[in-house]
């Protein structure tokens, strides 16, 4: 049973507020989470509470989050038994009692759902990622870091519309390979914009933001800083991986604004495809918006044959979104983060209804983060392949990518890369 639960309002890795849960079981085991929170929010997320109170922290405090952990969850599950994290989400869930928890928050759900998974592991034993099920056919390996090395969008102040542009080892031997790949390319990077003249400050998630505006612009440099770091650029080596994050450039007539260019759902598609036929990509993310889905189907018929398609805001890690997904032939691949949707067992349904029907699953941090790791031992876990944590930088964001060079030196045995 639950003895014990707490909670706290710490800063995440933007200065924002976020809740720390922390809980115990009447074996003594103690485990502890930490709740991420986005900036480019899909429109159909959970809820994460906000106070709303303007004089903390310009209305973003967490203080009802927390509250709500310490108030009515405690109430409802200390001193209670539950057998599986399905049925304590399960409560959760229902003493929420609304379909997108509006009323205690994704926030505060989230934390007791992860926290709880964590103390259960621990009290039989196990790794979390051993804890953890497998998905669909999928079996337990170590994920192709995907290190968001250039930010643009809403992630910095440069004029660059696109928001991620990622550097994916698909041929590395192994995960420490992988991020030596990745920090190298990240170093070559750096040599590259700063003797082109252009500022080397970081984005949100530790990539480079030069004002640069054109996103072919930026995946010149990429490959010519993948060379330079002595790797193949390709899907034999590094490929690239991109997020525009369309949602947030698509204007209120229906079209896409880039680096000052208007441009329709084709021609937007009619440049993936060039960017495809001249560039090493092989996953794009968000190409386009969430409210753009007969748009979101003429992609996937062009390109979704070549590279992988992966809805992020299109699906919210949403079981309902993603099966409505598959039937009308809406991308192949979901992303998927835990703060969308809001518990633990839900994350994993989205990524069985996604096994089910031959759609990969890529786990995902969150713009705004803080140093737990349950996302690495979950895309362990799941078997799902890889995994986006922003650069190869920043502690929040390596603590992800050293947790899974972690496991893989204490399990030699576990295959690395995308299945
Ligand atoms: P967010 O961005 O965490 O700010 O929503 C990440 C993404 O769009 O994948
Ligand atoms: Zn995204």
């Amino acid at each position: 049973a639950i003895t014990t639960l707490s909670a706290l309002e710490i800063l995440d890795s933007r200065s924002r507020p976020t809740v720390k849960v922390t809980l115990t079981l009447d074996d003594g085991t103690r485990a502890d989470s930490q709740v991420p929170s986005g900036a480019s929010t899909g429109t159909r997320e959970a809820v994460e509470l906000r106070d709303g109170d303007p004089a903390r922290y310009a209305g973003m405090g967490a203080l009802k989050a927390v509250g709500n952990v310490t108030g009515p969850i405690a109430e409802a599950v200390v001193g209670k038994q539950f057998d599986s994290v399905e049925a304590l989400d399960r409560a959760l869930i229902d003493l929420d009692g609304t379909p997108n928890k509006s009323r205690l928050g994704a926030n505060a759900i989230l934390g007791v759902s992860m926290a709880f998974t964590r103390a259960v592991a621990a009290s039989q034993g196990k790794e979390l990622w051993e804890f953890l099920p497998a998905v669909g056919s999928q079996t337990p390996r170590l994920p192709v870091p995907c290190f968001n090395v250039l930010n643009g969008g809403v992630h910095a102040a440069n004029p660059l519309d696109f928001q991620e542009f990622m550097i994916c080892p698909l041929g590395a031997p192994s995960i420490a390979e992988a991020v030596r790949a990745g920090s190298e390319i990240y170093s070559a990077l750096k040599k590259k914009l700063a003797g082109a003249g252009h500022p080397v400050g970081l984005g949100d998630e530790g990539g480079f933001a030069p004002d640069i505006a054109a996103p072919e612009e930026v995946l010149d440099t990429i490959v010519a800083a993948i060379e330079a770091a002595g790797y193949t650029a390709g899907r034999n080596g590094v490929a690239i991986a991109m997020d525009p994050a369309s949602s947030e450039f698509r204007a209120e007539d229906g079209s896409y604004v880039v680096a000052g260019q208007r441009l329709s759902s084709d021609q937007m598609i009619e440049r993936y495809e060039a960017m495809v036929d001249t560039y090493p990509i092989w996953l794009l993310e968000d190409g386009l918006a969430e409210n753009d889905w007969n748009g979101w189907s003429r992609l996937t018929q062009r390109l979704g044959g070549r590279i992988e398609l992966v809805g992020d805001d299109v699906f919210c890690t949403n079981p309902a979104i993603i099966k409505e997904g598959i039937e009308k032939g809406v991308a192949n691949a979901s992303l998927i983060k835990l703060n969308q949707i809001g518990s633990v067992s839900e994350t994993l349904e989205a990524q069985r209804v996604c096994a089910g029907a031959g759609y990969r699953q890529f786990m995902s941090h969150r713009s705004g983060e803080t140093p737990d790791t349950f996302i690495a031992d979950l895309a362990v876990a799941t078997g799902c392949g890889h995994i986006k944590s922003g650069a190869p930088a920043r502690g929040e964001r390596v603590a992800k990518y050293n947790r899974l060079m972690e496991i893989s030196a204490a399990h030699p045995e576990l295959p690395y890369g995308v299945a």
